[in-house]
């Protein structure tokens, strides 16, 4: 058996080759290729049939590799990576000279990111370089959460999976614009925007809905972050009336709800949802999946509640429920 030490090695030395590893962080298990190395990141793009021009966070170990990757760096930037880094914010800069168009998609912006996980930051010390990883799926479909759900999608095509349990936060991280004249948020996280603000020193927008973001960020395109099977977001007075309506057309459903609010006596695949939005999120990918490989032919998810702190949740259940 190798001990951790080794396994990083064998990381680091895969990655040196140019091939993929993946490796878990605390919001989702990412797809990593040597951020500097254009035939690594052809074989990443190649194996998420993720399209060319949509650009990938560049993941790094300290703060002080900043410099390397981007430049006329605001100063909101360095007060948010002491706030929230290693954590799950990542951050639009404009880009340095040096980096790949295969990394930017050919933009003027480079996305960073300091994961919290130990695992990642041990990789990331040792290879020494950035590490160009999406979350290790294929394009526009559910985030891995565990390195069993890296494994059923990829199999030949990824050297290696570094196995760190389920993650902590469960969906992918905040990203803010600071290229703008204001911060901009372009995909919500975790990350309370209400400590965000506190840090940057002003309010912070959000990129609007419907906004023309589809080569910025791709999980800004309606659909992603999706099951299979057709979903279907409702609100609890409606739950009755989905499932009864899915009976009738002959598909059989499987339900994501709160306890409470279930009363149907159809035997269903289900899952009880919890009250707290931290374990929702953390939660959420590993439930849709479970879902998606039940004996049902779609899922119907009761609208969580429409506080703030539901905010990136709703907006993964809605890109989750749109038409493909
Ligand atoms: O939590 C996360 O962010 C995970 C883990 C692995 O770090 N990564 C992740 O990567 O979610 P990905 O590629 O699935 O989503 C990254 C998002 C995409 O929507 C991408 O378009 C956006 O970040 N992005 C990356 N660079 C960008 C840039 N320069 N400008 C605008 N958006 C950018
Ligand atoms: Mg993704």
């Amino acid at each position: 058996m190798l001990y951790p030490k080794d396994i990083i090695a064998q990381a680091v030395e895969l990655l040196q080759q140019g091939e993929l590893v993946s490796f878990p962080t605390e919001t989702v298990y990412g797809l990593g290729a040597d951020a500097t190395n254009v035939d690594a990141l052809s074989k990443l793009y190649a194996a998420k049939g993720r399209p060319s021009q949509h650009p990938v966070i560049v993941h790094l170990f300290s703060v002080e590799q900043l410099s390397d990757w981007a430049q006329e760096i605001p100063p909101s930037a360095y007060r948010l990576a002491a706030g929230f880094w290693p954590g799950p914010l990542t951050m639009i800069l404009k880009r340095n000279d040096s980096v790949l168009d295969a990394v930017t998609g050919g933009q003027e912006t480079v996305g960073l990111r300091v994961p919290n996980h130990p695992i990642a930051l041990a990789l990331l010390k040792e290879f020494g370089k950035g590490i160009a990883a999406p979350s290790a799926n294929r394009f526009g479909r559910l985030s891995p959460t565990k390195a069993e759900d890296v494994r059923a999608e990829f199999t030949e095509q990824v050297s290696l999976i570094l196995d760190g349990g389920p993650c902590e936060v469960g969906i992918e991280s905040t990203i803010i614009d600071l290229t703008g004249p204001s911060p901009v948020v372009l995909r919500p996280g975790m990350l309370p925007v209400g400590e965000i603000e506190a840090v940057v020193g002003s309010a912070v927008n959000f990129a609007a809905a419907g906004a023309n973001l589809s080569t910025r960020a791709p999980g800004s395109l309606p659909s992603h972050y999706a099951p299979s099977k057709p979903l279907y977001l409702v609100p609890t007075a409606s739950l009755a009336a989905m499932i009864e309506h899915c009976c009738d057309r002959g598909e059989r459903p499987g339900i994501l709800t709160s306890e409470a609010s279930f009363t149907s006596d159809v035997q269903l695949a289900r899952v009880v949802a919890e009250h707290d939005p931290v374990i929702y999120a953390r939660r959420l990918y590993s439930n849709l999946r479970y879902l998606d490989n039940a004996s049902c032919d779609c899922i119907i998810v009761e609208s969580p509640p429409e506080e703030k702190e539901w905010d990136a949740i709703h907006d993964r259940l809605k890109r989750a429920a749109a038409d493909k």
